[in-house]
């Protein structure tokens, strides 16, 4: 027989392994954890964020935030009822949240549902099949997030799915000129066969993503010129998919954090219902287009993600660290 104490720590190591799941920008999962008795908590690793395309840590910041929420939801599924405290101390602004393991109650389905996708969800890179995503299912994502307090827009005009398209070209254009932005994704672009267990594997985008329609969303280019990346798959379809937009109401350490947590809700119930998504967020990296986007596309709330949704044939895949170099 197991001791509480026991059963605590062996939930709390269950929570970190499925926080190492969500996804991070450029996977760089920027985060480490420690467990302190019924309490687990998670730091940003300031090594790991983007300088250059990332200075003020948002992204870093929703990707802790999706970490976050996968510790959430392990405790949960495993009986346990998490209290969390986002960005608890000023005075240690690394130490993003603490969550204590309390007890709870038998976990619903909807939360086994979620918990179930955490290891299975992956990010695409590529064209939808021309199924349409049902309108009951962008309403439950919509109240996934919204229970996060995060803002789902479905992008349903094409003028603006267009605008959002070209200012995707335009950033990702200025970007793979600009020598510091190149050179910080090429830190996190890993060759085929790379034994690392962080960055973007070669075998997480096609060699060729083919144009979609009717909108194209330019992908980051982590191969720059290379013949890496997966043959693509002649039966990979063309279409675009819903063009969609992620916001919160304000714009501080807390939100992001919160917009994270939301997108991860939000990719889960996608993933149950056998829905991907894929993210283009080159333009939210240069403040004049964040601007933009937010005064004429997010009902002036500042946008935190540009994604498409649709339904795919095959799934890339993914790498993670081990929960021991990430645990302190
Ligand atoms: C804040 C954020 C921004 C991202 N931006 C992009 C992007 O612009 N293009 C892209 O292909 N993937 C993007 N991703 C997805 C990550 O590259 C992906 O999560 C990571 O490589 C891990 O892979 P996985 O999601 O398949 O597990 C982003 C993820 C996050 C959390």
């Amino acid at each position: 027989m197991k001791t509480r104490t026991e059963e605590i720590a062996q939930a709390a190591k269950a929570a970190v392994e499925a926080a190492l799941w969500a996804p991070s920008i450029h996977n760089t999962q920027p985060w480490s954890f420690g467990v302190s008795g019924d309490e687990i908590s998670l730091r940003a690793d300031p090594d790991r964020k983007l300088r250059v395309s990332d200075p003020t840590g948002r992204q870093l910041m929703i990707s802790c935030g999706a970490a976050l929420f996968n510790v959430r939801i392990t405790l949960l599924a495993l009986g346990y009822e998490p209290e969390v405290r986002r960005i608890p101390d000023p005075e240690r602004p690394l130490l993003l949240a603490t969550v204590r393991v309390r007890p709870g109650q038998e976990p619903g389905e909807h939360v086994r549902l979620l918990h179930g996708e955490i290891e299975r969800r992956r990010t695409h890179r590529s064209g939808f099949t021309a199924l349409p995503v049902p309108d009951r299912l962008i309403d439950a994502l919509v109240a996934e997030a919204t229970a996060e307090g995060g803002h789902v827009t479905p992008i349903r005009s094409d003028a603006s799915a267009r605008v959002l398209a070209a200012l995707t070209g335009a950033a990702q254009d200025v970007q793979s000129q600009n020598r510091l932005f190149v050179l910080e994704l090429m830190r996190w672009a890993r060759p085929p066969g790379s034994s690392r267990r962080d960055g973007v594997p070669a075998a997480g985008y096609p060699t060729d993503p083919r144009r979609t329609y009717p909108q194209h969303f330019a992908q980051r280019d982590y191969a720059r010129g290379h013949e890496w990346g997966m043959a693509p798959d002649e039966r990979v379809s063309a279409s675009t998919g819903l063009v969609a937009l992620l916001s919160t109401a304000g714009d501080s350490r807390e939100d992001w954090l919160h917009a994270g947590e939301a997108l991860q809700r939000m990719l889960l119930h996608a993933s149950a219902y056998g829905l991907s998504v894929a993210f283009h967020t080159q333009a939210l990296e240069m403040p004049e287009l964040r601007e933009f986007i937010r005064r004429h596309l997010c009902s002036d709330e500042p946008p935190q993600m540009i994604m498409r949704l649709g339904f795919v044939i095959d799934e890339s895949e993914s790498v993670r660290r081990a929960p021991s170099e990430v645990l302190e």
